[in-house]
């Protein structure tokens, strides 16, 4: 059966910026872009272009630096809103405007002060109006995932109706459990056929620590779009990491059965790039980008990747543009000692490694990192 093809929607430059402390300059935002488009992503969400005139600025450059993927900006269902993303959009190959309003309860009644009727003639307006001035419009109905599903599909459907190619139902605060969010969307699909005629997107984010597991769960549940962001940046604790969802279909694609259009190759890269331009470093032991990802400290675990580098890793990080290291330290063996001389120019064997190897184990007892240098007493030319 032919894979069946996930579209890759990019947040970093949007929701991924709404993390707090950071602030991209336009140059910056077109230099991530770029790197996304290499990196593959169908859309790239570059802002909320009236939520002020850097935004705005971040997005057109964006809009100018790239040819392939779609632009994105976002946009609440109000007139200036989708003025102001059409205009910054207006250099785009492709123009996106992502029209967004909350459906859930607690949302429409007290944050949007409105009736539910109200918020399903400002969505409908809103589309039609985006649909005017842009390429594509994309409509969000905000914390879908806590919104009675019978309203969430009247929105939908009058979404659609409106000019609306692409759905998203976002698990907004990250409640969700994935076995739900896929009940929640077949629910949704089932009373609104129309949904089968545009793509259905997810965006989820994590503060149960879940938005990964809820985007493949969605994905399950015939999800079309998901939408991520690089190293797993955004509001909170963050959105879905782009990463680690490309590499899960790609490597269980025995389970999924859909591929993207993500050129892994790219992935160190880009993950380098929005670590060094935001300032968010990232955490050592986070999945496929973590410094740890493919460190093998342990001495079992350095034998057998001695010996076939797939007892202990699933993926081979040089083809994501990523290394695999042998750190040494107490729980380290023999045989990765002795590599690493050799790798070092010092040729020893015999006792006199076994010598070493002992000093270096009752070095790394005592301290967190030992290098050859130590071991060797700083009298080895060691690099
Ligand atoms: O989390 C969310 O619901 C959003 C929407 C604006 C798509 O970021
Ligand atoms: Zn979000």
């Amino acid at each position: 059966m032919a894979a069946r093809r996930i579209t890759i929607f990019d947040t970093t430059l949007r929701d991924g910026e709404q993390s707090p402390g950071i602030a991209l300059q336009p140059h910056e935002k077109a230099e991530i872009a770029t790197q996304l488009e290499r990196l593959g992503v169908d859309v790239v969400e570059a802002g909320f272009a009236v939520s002020s005139p850097g935004d705005f600025e971040g997005v057109r450059a964006v809009a100018a630096a790239v040819d392939r993927p779609a632009v994105a900006s976002l946009a609440r269902t109000r007139k200036e809103d989708i003025d102001a993303s059409a205009e910054a959009l207006a250099d785009a190959q492709r123009s996106r405007i992502h029209v967004f309003i909350a459906t859930s309860p607690i949302h429409m009644e007290k944050k949007l002060r409105l009736e539910p009727a109200e918020v399903v003639e400002q969505a409908r307006w809103a589309v039609g109006y985006a649909n005017a001035k842009a390429d594509e419009v994309e409509f969000s109905c905000e914390d879908a995932t806590r919104s009675d599903p019978r309203f969430v599909a009247k929105v939908c459907r009058e979404a659609i109706e409106a000019g609306a190619t692409t759905i998203n139902l976002p698990d907004t605060v990250g409640y969700c459990l994935p076995e739900e969010y896929a009940s929640f969307l077949l629910e949704v699909q089932h009373l609104c056929p129309e949904l089968e005629e545009v793509s259905l997107s997810v965006h989820c984010h994590n503060d149960l620590g879940l938005a990964v597991a809820n985007s493949l769960a969605a994905v399950r549940a015939g999800a079309t779009q998901i939408e991520a962001t690089i190293n797993g940046l955004g509001e909170r604790a963050g959105n879905a990491a782009l990463e680690e969802i490309v590499m899960a279909l790609r490597v269980r694609r025995d389970s999924f059965e859909t591929e993207t259009g993500i050129v892994v190759g790219e992935i160190g890269k880009t993950s380098h790039l929005v670590e060094r331009l935001t300032g968010y470093s990232v955490q050592r032991c986070k999945a496929i980008v973590g410094a740890n990802a493919f460190a093998h400290e342990a001495g079992i675990h350095q034998d057998g990747m001695l010996k076939d580098a797939q007892t202990y890793q699933i993926m081979d990080p040089t083809e994501l543009g990523l290394v695999m290291t042998l750190p040494l330290g107490k729980h380290s063996g023999r045989h990765a000692f002795a590599l690493a001389c050799a790798e070092a120019g010092i040729q020893i064997e015999g006792d006199e490694l076994n010598e070493a190897f002992k000093r270096f184990k009752q070095l790394a007892d005592q301290r967190k990192q030992v290098t050859l240098y130590d071991v060797f007493e700083r009298e080895a030319a060691v690099p």
